[in-house]
């Protein structure tokens, strides 16, 4: 099976092409590099000994896209690209809306004018905002609080329109819960330019000495120890479950919508614990007030997405915590610059 990769370069993009490659897919990877590098190309390489096609160029333009459906016999499209930081999100609206709104419009048309009729769309549990109970489960009311969560909010309903008035498509909706953790060779993971906005990422770094200290986001929410509850999941089962999203629904025809997560919950402090104890260092925090926009609790009901893609996350809290400090510790600064 042929699949256009979208921001396969990215963090969760880089690791579903190692994971469809071993699986005998051949992944054909587009994106701008505008949160990635390219030197995740030779390390999927390193992974797999196969180096994908790359197209560099946004999925915002229609004549470059054109050329690559032209120059491909693309089965499906698995669509990671877009812009993913809450907070800049409300500093940038336009920005958001443009790349992850039309962009996505722009990536659909260059579909329905190549005849590829199979999409498979990254959205987030944001889409949930503050859900009323936990677990979550995909019939759960949906809102947003902030522009990047409206953006994926406005996605899904664009795609639900589109399916409807061409009932011959495939789409699929993914909601991730909060990806972590890393290829188990220390080779791939999650690089964030600047300042992490994500706890993994900021723990990590504390712990490989490139930050002082981890800031704790509140200790006052209801919750097993007064710091937020989030459904952490591994990269690669996330990976996974792309993978079987696309054999299990990727040719029915139809709206299909599944969370991606564990289903458990783990606090701030029993991840910093998790990471401690991987790692074998302390990690410094200190409690200071909440993140506005943040929600006490949120996992998933996942079992809509066992029982009809067949999969379910294997990867345990060590193995997320072992395998971010193995990728952190080999690569303090990241991936290398070319
Ligand atoms: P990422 O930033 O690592 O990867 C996104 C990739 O898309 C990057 O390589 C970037 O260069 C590329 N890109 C961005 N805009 C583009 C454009 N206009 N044209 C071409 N390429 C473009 O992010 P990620 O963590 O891998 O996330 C992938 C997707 O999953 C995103 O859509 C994100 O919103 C969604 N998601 C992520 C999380 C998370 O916590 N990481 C949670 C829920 C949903
Ligand atoms: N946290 C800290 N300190 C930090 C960073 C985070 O205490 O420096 C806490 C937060 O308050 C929260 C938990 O760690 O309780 C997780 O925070 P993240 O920022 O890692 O993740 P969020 O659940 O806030 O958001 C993530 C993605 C969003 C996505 C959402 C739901 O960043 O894009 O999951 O999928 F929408």
């Amino acid at each position: 099976m042929r699949v256009l990769v979208t921001g396969g370069m990215g963090y969760i993009g880089s690791h579903t092409c190692v994971q469809m490659i071993e699986a005998g897919m051949t992944p054909i990877i587009l994106d701008n590099l505008y949160n990635s590098k390219k030197s995740v190309l030779s390390r999927i390489e390193m992974l797999t000994g196969v180096s994908p096609a790359f197209y560099e160029g946004d999925i915002r333009d229609r004549t470059f896209l054109d050329k690559v459906f032209a120059e491909n016999k693309i089965d499906a499209v698995i669509h990671f690209a877009g812009l993913k930081a809450v907070g800049e999100s409300v500093e940038k609206p336009l920005e958001y809306y443009d790349n992850n709104v039309h962009g996505t419009l722009v990536l659909v048309e260059a579909m329905r004018a190549a005849g590829v009729g199979s999409l498979i769309f990254s959205s987030s549990a944001t889409v949930y905002g503050d859900p009323a109970s936990v677990p979550i489960k995909e019939d759960f009311p949906t809102s947003a609080t902030n522009p990047y969560g409206r953006s994926k909010l406005m996605v899904e309903e664009c795609l639900t329109d589109i399916q409807h008035a061409y009932p011959e498509m495939s789409i699929t909706l993914l909601r991730y819960f909060n990806p972590v953790g890393s290829h188990q060779s220390g080779l791939m993971g999650e690089d964030p330019q600047g300042i992490p906005n994500n706890l993994m990422p900021f723990i990590s770094q504390v712990a490989v000495g490139r930050r002082e200290f981890l800031s704790v986001f509140g200790d006052d929410y209801p919750t097993v120890d007064g710091t937020g509850v989030r459904d952490y999941i591994h990269v690669l089962d996330l990976a996974d479950g792309h993978l079987a999203a696309l054999t299990h629904k990727g040719s029915e025809a139809g709206l299909h919508i599944y969370n991606l997560g564990t289903g458990n919950g783990f606090s701030v402090l029993q991840m910093i614990d998790a990471f401690s104890k991987a790692a074998g260092v302390e990690v410094a925090y200190q409690v200071v007030s909440r993140r506005p926009g943040d929600i006490a609790e949120c996992w998933a009901d996942p079992a809509k997405a066992k029982e009809e893609l067949h999969w379910q996350a294997t990867r345990t809290i060590d193995d997320m915590t072992a395998d971010t400090w193995r990728w952190q510790s080999s690569n303090p600064d990241g991936y290398p610059d070319l």
